[in-house]
């Protein structure tokens, strides 16, 4: 199964990816993620996109697919991926078509923009497993700490409601015309596409993503 799951920051792509995924047993690609390996390990990619990413900009399509391509060459994509904030412009889902990988189905998790600001101030990530959580929507057994570790919480530094602002503008101007490029595609790409209303809890949404997965 290889799955596309669209949808603006904070629509709670990273929250549903890790149910996708453990369901489906199939393995997550965040580029966000792989792209704060890198800057957290000061390698000379993490370099490169560090003020980018902290600008609420996107990275350049070349370096992301290539990222992407040598990512999902592992092994441990035989059995399927998700992409998670990824193709993010018109110019990279060309060339998902392009690179010959059949996608299955593309989700989008619709929001309005004014519960993103919500979402995003409120986020807290476990900043080596990306596990996420919110103050409110969806804390921690014990506030500021990783369930699993025990260890602390961090906030994003593209969190501050700046940026958020920048990126959900970047993402009207260059991520939302996926969705007519897969909606109006879907015929022609060979892809399922379902619009999943995001407004709702995260198990409301959890439930919705099965029902369309199952269908
Ligand atoms: P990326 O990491 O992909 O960030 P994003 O798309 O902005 O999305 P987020 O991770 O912020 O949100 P999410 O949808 O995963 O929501 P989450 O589940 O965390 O990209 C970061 C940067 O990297 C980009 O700005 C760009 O610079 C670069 N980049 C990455 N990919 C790129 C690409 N392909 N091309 C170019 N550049 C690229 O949930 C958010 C919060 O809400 C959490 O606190 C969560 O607990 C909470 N929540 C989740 N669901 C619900 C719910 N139903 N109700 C209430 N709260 C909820
Ligand atoms: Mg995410």
């Amino acid at each position: 199964m290889k799955i596309i799951l669209l949808g603006p920051p904070g629509a709670g792509k990273g929250t549903q990816a890790a149910f996708i995924c453990g369901s489906y047993g199939i393995v997550q690609i965040s580029t966000g993620e792989m792209l704060r390996v890198a800057v957290a390990s000061g390698t000379p990619l993490g370099r490169r996109v560090k003020a980018v990413m902290d600008a609420g900009e996107l990275v350049e399509d070349k370096l992301i697919v290539d990222l992407v391509e040598r990512r999902i060459a592992l092994p441990d994509c035989r059995n399927g991926f998700l992409f998670d904030g990824f193709p993010r412009t018109v110019a990279q889902a060309e060339a998902v078509v392009q690179a010959g990988i059949g996608i299955d189905e593309v989700l989008e998790i619709d929001v309005p923009d004014d519960l993103v600001v919500d979402r995003l101030s409120g986020r807290r990530v476990h900043e080596k497993s990306g596990r996420t959580y919110h103050v409110t929507f969806n804390p921690p057994a014990t506030p500021g700490v990783d369930d699993d570790t025990g260890e602390p919480l961090i906030q994003r530094d593209d969190d501050k409601e700046e940026t958020i602002r920048e990126r959900l503008r970047v993402y009207h101007g260059e991520t939302r015309p996926l969705t007519r490029f897969y909606e109006e595609g879907a015929p022609t790409l060979g892809v399922r596409y379902t619009r999943i209303n995001g407004a709702g809890s995260v198990t409301e949404i959890k439930q919705a993503i099965a029902d369309a997965l199952t269908q």
